[in-house]
């Protein structure tokens, strides 16, 4: 009978794989060398036959894949080709002869990396992480196997999108908690993920390059879980009282519990330890625990509203997606939507929408938008795409105000939100929730964690 996990031996496309590289939560990967051209070499990952489970599922594989082929940048490892090899797809890459970040910090263990031969790290694959970001993909789980090195010792970011589509089809349960707990974001215990919990990811991953040690260390995924909610990591500098104090700050910036705590983005993290200066010295000022309901007009606070078929979104200080694919801020299950389809981006006071080339295009009051253009949106706007509509509306309802005229979110609001999400993620973990993960996962959490 076929080994569908063993591929040593076989010819897969135009490739003969030579030698297992390593299994990880999803698949194999395998070095392999073009049958033609000997010494070109390269890396196939081929999803474990477990996880296909239907024609359905390997169709969205594929699609979510021919969207990474689009992904060209010095520091993300570049997607060759992918294909179906007796039904399982797979996934070519360029073979990284270096290995990942994960191999260099276990080789030099209990030493760690010089600091500027971590911040050259950080800093490529903060420039990856932003492009890709730029491009409306979330990568998920960024953790040190998943960056790589090529034969000039310069990062590469690996496995894009992978985690996006994958746990859709394998964990299903109403927590859908995917990614590896030693460097996933609060929220992402939640089952909520975005730009700024790659951020976070990150902000770990530096944390361990400097300190020698990851942030939260527990014996299992619930502690753990706990600990990215609640715990204050130990402040690096007492782990390594060498480290300049910008780049402690900026670290634990970036690893703030609450999503607007962060930078703004992860080119404003890695500009930050860049520079001092990017990073201010003294600490924010702590938000007024008590205080007028009504605090400021500025336009950030004004709560506005994206209401869909599955409620009210919220919308924030960064883009919202909507598509198909569960990477999105707002995912919709309708199948005239592409995987990524639209995004609305913070502009000034408001927001514009942008069509990301969809296939059946954004309508704003049935007049399409142009995906360089975009439309600026207005009160009482109504968003088509596919057979799905959204309302864009300032809420009034959930935060009427003395004035009583528009919403606005206080500081008081915004703790009470986030005292909120701390409590679900109580209740998740008292009736069990978060614990009710596939084993595969489960399995995958024991490892890494
Ligand atoms: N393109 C590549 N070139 C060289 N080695 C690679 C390449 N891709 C992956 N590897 C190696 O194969 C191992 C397994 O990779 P894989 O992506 O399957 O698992 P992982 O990164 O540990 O977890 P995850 O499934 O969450 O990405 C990696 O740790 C890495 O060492
Ligand atoms: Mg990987």
């Amino acid at each position: 009978m076929l080994d569908r996990d063993n591929y040593l031996g076989q010819q897969i496309g135009n490739y003969l794989v030579v030698e297992k590289l390593g299994s990880g939560q999803f698949g194999t990967v395998y070095r392999a060398q073009n049958k033609l051209v000997a010494e070109r070499i390269v890396a196939i990952k081929l999803i474990n036959n477990k996880y296909v489970n239907s024609q359905e599922e390997c169709e969205r594989f594929l699609q979510e894949a021919r969207l990474l082929l689009r992904l060209r940048h010095p520091h993300i490892l570049p997607v060759i080709d992918i294909g179906e090899h007796q039904g399982i797809p797979y996934m070519i890459t360029e073979f990284a002869p270096m290995a990942s970040l994960r191999h260099y910090t276990a080789r030099l263990f209990p030493n760690q990396l010089p600091l500027q031969q971590i911040l050259t790290i950080l800093s490529q694959v903060g420039q990856a992480l932003h492009y890709a970001h730029q491009n409306a993909i979330v990568h998920r789980d960024l953790k040190p196997e998943n960056i790589l090195f090529n034969a000039k010792e310069e990062a590469l970011l690996a496995d894009f999108g992978i985690a996006i589509e994958m746990p859709v089809t394998t964990v299903k349960n109403d927590a859908t908690v995917i990614g590896t707990p030693s460097y996933m974001a609060p929220e992402q215990f939640q089952g909520t993920v975005s730009k700024l919990s790659d951020q976070y990811a990150l902000g770990c991953i530096a944390y361990e390059l400097v300190t020698g040690q990851r942030p939260f260390q527990a014996p299992d995924f619930l502690a753990i879980a706990f600990k990215h909610a609640k715990e204050a990591p130990i402040p690096p500098r007492q782990l390594n009282p060498s480290l300049p104090i910008h780049l402690e700050q900026a670290i634990l910036k970036a690893m703030a519990k609450e999503r607007i705590q962060r930078h703004a983005d992860v080119a404003a993290f890695i500009a930050a330890l860049d520079t001092p200066s990017a990073v201010s010295l003294t600490p924010p000022p702590p938000p007024p625990l008590s205080g007028p309901d009504l605090v400021s007009l500025t336009p950030s606070f004004v709560t506005t509203v994206l209401k869909g078929p599955s409620g009210p979104t919220m919308l924030g200080p960064t883009e919202v997606t909507i598509g198909r694919a569960a990477g999105n801020t707002y995912v919709v299950n309708d199948p005239l939507i592409s995987s990524y389809h639209a995004v609305i981006r913070p502009n000034g006071p408001g927001y514009t929408i942008f069509d990301l080339n969809s296939r059946n295009k954004t309508f704003v009051n049935e007049q399409i938008v142009m995906p360089q253009t975009g439309h600026a949106l207005k009160q009482g706007d109504k968003i088509r795409i596919g057979n799905t509509t959204f309302e864009y509306m300032y809420d009034i309802s959930n935060y009427s105000t003395a004035a009583g005229t528009i919403g606005i979110l206080s500081d008081r609001d915004k703790q009470l939100e986030s005292q909120q999400r701390l409590e679900q993620l109580e209740q998740l973990v008292s009736s069990g929730k978060l614990g009710q993960t596939s084993t595969d996962f489960r399995a995958n959490v024991r490892k890494s964690a």
